[in-house]
């Protein structure tokens, strides 16, 4: 008879997503996980959302294939322009999906002033005009798009001037709360934090993900862990010894 196995399908553009994996692989390692690197065509960020949203629908239609039973978005560019989307093509699916933390972010602050370090296109879409409607209240949200910090994770770089040049300005308008709306900036979560100081709460999103990918999920399983991208696969190989544990 034929043995259908399924997995818990986890994607981004590159090795942001890893976060993400991170915690789930530790948390359950008898799960079967897939994660997919859209390297081919990294970044999502400067994307206009409708073109995000055919390259996502490739994407998860590959993990689908693969026998994702859950999807995970673990790209906040992605969930932004097709999470909705691709609930509706794959019904038979449980998706996980990224929306800038915001929430957590109003309850922490005390000055008002929370900052959101993320994509032109997470920025850009409706999912995040609807978070910041919902959660925000009275709370200013103070955006700064980040791109270069995609790139410098990709490339395995760390340059402070770059990680200052994104959030100095977000320091200056008197945040007390950072989100990490963008899954790569988890790599840089501690240089972020350096230069934002102790008076500021930084918050990365992949541990709560990854919480509610373990409520959903599949976990009983063979423990497999697939690395697959649509890039170079000797450098993807170098990024994984680098970056998970
Ligand atoms: N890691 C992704 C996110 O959370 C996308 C970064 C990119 O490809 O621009 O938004």
């Amino acid at each position: 008879m034929l043995e259908y196995i399924t997995v818990i399908g986890i994607f981004d553009s590159g090795v942001g997503g890893l976060t993400v994996w991170q915690h789930v692989s530790d948390a359950a390692p008898q799960a079967d996980l897939w994660y997919l690197a859209d390297q081919a065509n990294v970044p999502y960020g400067p994307r206009p959302l409708d073109e995000v949203r055919s390259i996502v629908t490739g994407v998860t239609d590959r993990l689908v294939l693969m026998g994702a039973s859950t999807v995970v978005m673990a790209c906040h560019t992605a969930s932004a322009a097709a999470l909705e989307e691709m609930r509706s093509r794959h019904p038979g699916i449980d998706f996980v999906g990224l929306e800038p933390a915001i929430k957590p972010a109003t309850e922490w602050t005390t000055t008002g002033r929370v900052g959101v370090l993320a994509t032109s296109t997470t920025l850009d879409g409706p999912l995040y005009a609807r978070v910041v409607e919902r959660y925000a209240g009275d709370v200013d949200i103070v955006t700064r798009p980040a791109p270069e910090l995609v790139t410098m994770v990709e490339a395995g770089e760390t340059d402070n001037a770059v990680v200052e040049d994104a959030v100095v300005p977000l320091i200056d308008a008197g945040i007390d709360a950072l989100v990490l709306g963008c899954t790569h900036f988890g790599f840089l979560a501690s240089e972020i934090a350096a230069v934002a100081g102790p008076s500021v709460h930084v918050i990365d999103p992949a541990p709560a993900v990854a919480a509610q990918v373990l409520r959903v999920a599949d976990l009983n399983g063979s423990g497999t862990r697939n690395f697959e991208t649509t890039g170079d696969e000797i450098a993807f190989v170098h990024q994984l010894e680098r970056l998970i544990r």
